[in-house]
């Protein structure tokens, strides 16, 4: 789990942070106040974590073998620097704090320039220990190339000369000259940055048939929610409990949810109340959220975080409080 997060010359984030993070936040603020700015900053070091390049990771990467389609950040490497009035853009900077699953904290610092596309300083430390950092001095613009410092388990020194527009993270994983300790915990570091889900839900698609017949994981427009509520059927415990938050929450009444068939298997989402039977074409936007908030929570496989765009989005002020308890108690009963 992340800890703790400071952002500086990210967009409109100046200098954020630390922010100290619980199991579920929170971020209320005006518009433009860069709400999801900060959750950018958050998918920019997902992508790196990825192994993408910086070019990749802010201006987009098309599917390939190996990967899905990757969005660029809104506004891509033009837009990723801080722009003061009438002066240049700054180079962004992260600093990450983890807590892993055996309990270490890990410290990530990234810092990258929008323009050349380039890392131009990173380190990973675990406590007080550095497990690596960049020699800054021997950077080479030209070749693209940056020197990474660290001791193997006897202590002796070295120096990888690597690839600047991608992370050292992404590099230094499997390396062999690599200590085991903390090969794991790079490994462990690029994998909770990594194991991110944005959620931005469009009732269009919630509306829709999901593709297949179960999922474990639902995709950020809402993609496979009846696939993925087909999966949480299938657990007697986890249905229960999510029937139960949906009838709390949703102004629909239901005695039960369904999962229809279509003609090859695929799903549709239904609510059935009072002997009749009510699809996902003809339940209403904000019912459709809820029962995907919900959901999202229920997934049998569940990311370490999720982010989710204006969550109270459609949703009745008097069902606000209730929506918080949902999310507060399945963050800390999922750990995510
Ligand atoms: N590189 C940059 N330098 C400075 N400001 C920037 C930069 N890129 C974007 N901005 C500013 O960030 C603001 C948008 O922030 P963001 O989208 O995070 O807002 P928000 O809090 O999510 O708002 P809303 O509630 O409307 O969604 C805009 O005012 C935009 O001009
Ligand atoms: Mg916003």
């Amino acid at each position: 789990m992340i800890t703790s997060l400071s952002v500086s010359g990210f967009k409109s984030l100046e200098s954020v942070g630390p922010l100290q993070l619980g199991s579920l936040n929170v971020f209320i603020g005006a518009n433009a106040s860069g709400k999801s700015n900060l959750l950018e900053a958050l998918r920019f070091l997902q992508g790196v974590s990825f192994g993408f390049t910086i070019d990749e990771v802010l201006n987009g990467k098309p599917k390939t073998a190996a990967s899905e389609v990757w969005e660029g950040l809104r506004g891509g490497s033009k837009q990723a620097g801080f722009k003061r009035p009438k002066g240049t853009a700054s180079r962004p900077r992260f600093g990450v704090e983890l807590r892993t699953r055996s309990h270490r904290s890990i410290h990530f610092g990234l810092q990258f320039s929008p323009n050349q596309r380039v890392v131009v300083e990173e380190s990973l430390s675990t406590g007080p220990r550095p497990v690596y950092e960049t020699a800054t001095l021997k950077q080479d613009r030209t070749t693209r190339t940056i020197q990474a410092r660290y001791n193997d388990p006897e202590g002796k020194h070295h120096r990888l000369t690597l690839d600047a527009s991608r992370t050292v993270l992404a590099q230094v994983r499997n390396s062999l000259k690599f200590d085991d300790q903390d090969d794991e915990l790079a490994e462990e570091c690029a994998a909770t940055l990594g194991n991110v889900q944005r959620l931005d839900f469009d009732p269009r698609v919630l509306h829709l048939y999901s593709q297949g017949s179960t999922a474990q994981r639902m995709g950020e427009r809402g993609e496979n929610f009846a696939a993925v509520v087909a999966a949480i059927k299938k657990s007697k415990d986890s249905y229960a409990a999510y029937l139960d938050w949906l009838q709390q929450l949703s102004p629909a009444p239901s005695d039960e949810v369904k999962v229809l068939e279509g003609a090859c298997g695929e799903a549709l989402f239904a609510l059935r109340h009072g002997g009749n039977e009510f699809p996902a074409a003809s339940l209403s936007d904000g019912t459709l959220r809820f029962a995907a908030i919900a959901a999202a929570f229920f997934q049998p496989s569940m990311p370490s975080l999720v982010l989710i765009e204006e969550v109270a989005t459609g949703i009745h002020p008097s069902r606000l409080r209730l929506l918080l308890d949902l999310l507060k108690s399945q963050a800390e009963a999922t750990g995510t």
